[in-house]
């Protein structure tokens, strides 16, 4: 098991050598293809209209990646106005216009879902990958792909930054919850972002301040190591100063937090949880290897591989 940490901690040590960094691709992948960001927003979006039977007006995402992609699909359904926050900017303008064409394409062919036959990895899962017509009728969808509003979106597309655009608000490092309104929006939601996060308890405190009464949450956690380590959840093997060294100077990597933390932080910054669909793996690691820090978590978080959570402010 011992040897299992020394591939990732070599990785970490040329990473900081001098223009390493610069030759790495820096690509979350995901996000840079419609059909990915499509599947995505109507998962949250299904699960968003399970409690509300509406369409969210003001609407949150927490580290887009390579492209707005899942915000503008939003846009696409109705949505008035989308606050995009990432500490990186992955994406640029011809591939966000790209993806909207590709998107609009999707909602005015009514496409199916793409199920998890075509993205095994994707999670929430779904009953049913139908077109969802019940939530985006015809009518709904004549007025939300217009022509005219179409083209006001590609506008601030290709203008991200103006600060008078009502579209589109893009935050690129996000540092402070002042960006946004408190109380002003509706729903937030997050697709394998929130293992990354490098202060959750900043980023709870933020959303619960951003979010209305009443608004919902949905985040969709990988706990798994990203491929760092050949056990799915050899992270917790490694001490923090061994981590750092892994982590070789990025601005994240993966905070390593568990799954009881976030329902733990849930709670504390005042969300109440509406559903929960956790992933399990089999834990192959012997607790003796873990590093003090995670040697006395429970079976349940040391099998949890993935989450996905879906919450209330109260
Ligand atoms: C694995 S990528 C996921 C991208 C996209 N959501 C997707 O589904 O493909 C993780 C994203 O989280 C972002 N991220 C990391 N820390 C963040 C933070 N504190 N606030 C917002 N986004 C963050 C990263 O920059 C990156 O865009």
């Amino acid at each position: 098991m011992k040897t299992e940490k020394i591939k990732p901690l070599i990785k970490g040590i040329i990473i900081h050598m001098p223009g390493v960094k610069k030759i790495l691709t820096q690509k979350t992948r995901g996000t840079t293809e419609s059909r990915y960001c499509y599947s995505v927003w109507m998962r949250h979006l299904t699960n968003w209209y399970t409690v509300k039977k509406r369409i969210p007006e003001v609407v949150a995402e927490l580290g887009p990646g390579d492209s707005l992609g899942i915000g503008l699909a939003a846009l696409l359904s109705g949505s008035k106005q989308i606050y995009t926050l990432d500490v990186v900017k992955y994406w640029d303008t011809k591939q966000n216009l790209k993806i909207f064409n590709e998107l609009v394409e999707l909602f005015k062919n009514k496409s199916d879902i793409p199920n998890n036959t075509e993205y095994p990895k994707v999670k929430p899962l779904l009953e049913n990958y139908d077109f969802p017509t019940y939530i985006l009728s015809d009518s709904r969808l004549n007025e939300t792909l217009n022509e005219e509003r179409l083209e006001s979106i590609r506008k601030e597309i290709l203008d991200i930054d103006n600060p008078n655009n009502s579209f589109i608000k893009c935050y690129i490092p996000w540092e402070d919850s002042n960006i946004i309104k408190p109380e002003s929006v509706d729903f937030i939601y997050s697709q394998a972002v929130l293992e990354h996060v490098e202060d959750l308890e900043k980023t709870y405190n933020a959303m619960h301040k951003w979010l209305k009464t009443d608004g919902l949450m949905s985040h969709d956690i990988d706990f798994k190591s990203h491929g760092i380590t050949n056990s799915w959840n050899g992270h917790w093997m490694f001490s923090d100063f061994e981590w750092k060294i892994v982590k070789g100077g990025k601005k994240f990597l993966i905070n390593r937090q568990p799954f009881s933390r976030h329902v733990e932080l849930h709670l504390k910054y005042g969300f109440k949880i509406l559903k929960m669909l956790p992933t399990t793996l089999e834990n192959k690691l012997n607790r003796k290897h873990l590093s003090k820090r995670f040697k006395n978590l429970s079976e349940e978080d040391l099998t949890t591989s993935s989450v996905y959570i879906l919450s209330k402010k109260i």
